[in-house]
């Protein structure tokens, strides 16, 4: 199946690794030209053939600065991701400070605002398309941590306001919501994974081993990055020219309800 996005433009935000990575990698095999965002530069986005645009999405001027780059370089966007992310520390909500709260909010919800306000112009022009990565947690809040559900279940929402404020204008405006995907957030060193294992006093491997039976996900493993991004290849094609202010699943059947 031709997706069609060969020569067209997208900026994907957290490209540094994960499901960034892989939508970078995904899109560029698509024939797409990428500018990659994140606050640091790997070898592997380095070596996607995106151009790589170091920026901290939780500063306003750092994601001015950042989009104003990427449309320059690009010299226009046809697609944005608005997919970098953090989950919150595992901590209970007593324990959880406004700072805290402040902090995953100022990433998952305002790094996709400051993004999306920087490549609208374009995008209505382009009359393209935005995919924001939220989460399973937006329709199903787990107990801990409350300020990452309460994010995602934001960005989730802002998804669909936007897609209504922008439809007639031919931007197309979708969210992709992962159950548990196999990145560093879960396996990496000081990764939310980590901090979980150490929480409940486990190995980190043992941990991460248990969450597809924890979480119930029925097809009883990981999803992959890959598993994303073609989701995403998908969403932001014109194959799916009918497909606006949607929240797509993609968890391996984790969401047991309709
Ligand atoms: N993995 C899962 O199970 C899962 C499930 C549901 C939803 N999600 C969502 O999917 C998205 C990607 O998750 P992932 O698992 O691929 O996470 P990851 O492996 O931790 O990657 C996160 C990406 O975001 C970038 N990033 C983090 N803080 C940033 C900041 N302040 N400014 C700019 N970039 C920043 C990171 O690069 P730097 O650290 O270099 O900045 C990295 O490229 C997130 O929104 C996450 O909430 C993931």
């Amino acid at each position: 199946m031709d997706l069609n996005l060969s020569g067209r433009t997208a900026v994907v935000t957290g490209a540094s690794r994960g499901i960034g990575l892989a939508t970078v990698r995904t899109l560029i095999g698509e024939g797409m030209r990428v500018v990659g965002v994140a606050r640091r530069v790997t070898p592997e986005l380095e070596g996607s053939g995106a151009v790589a645009v170091a920026a901290d999405l939780r500063s306003g001027t750092h994601a001015a600065a950042a989009m104003s780059e990427a449309l320059t370089e690009l010299g226009g966007v046809d697609v944005l991701v608005n997919n970098a992310g953090s989950a919150a520390d595992p901590t209970s909500f007593l324990e959880t400070d406004e700072a805290h709260w402040q902090e995953i909010f100022d990433l998952n919800l305002f790094g996709a605002i400051r993004a999306s306000q920087a490549a609208l112009p374009s995008l209505i022009e382009r009359r393209g398309s935005i995919v924001n990565v939220s989460s399973i947690n937006a329709r199903v809040p787990a107990a801990a941590p409350a300020a990452y559900s309460a994010s995602k279940a934001a960005l989730t929402a802002l998804s669909k306001s936007l897609a209504e404020e922008f439809g007639a204008q031919g931007v197309r405006v979708n969210t992709v919501s992962p159950g548990p995907i196999r990145t560093p957030l879960w396996d990496g060193p000081d990764s939310f994974g980590a901090r979980a294992a150490t929480a409940g006093g486990v190995e980190q491997a043992d941990f991460v081993a248990g969450i597809p039976d924890l979480l119930g996900v029925t097809i009883g493993r990981f999803g992959e990055p890959e598993e994303v991004a073609s989701l995403i290849a998908f969403l932001v094609s014109d194959l799916a020219a009918n497909i606006t202010g949607a929240d797509v699943i993609v968890d391996g059947g984790t969401v047991k309800g309709l």
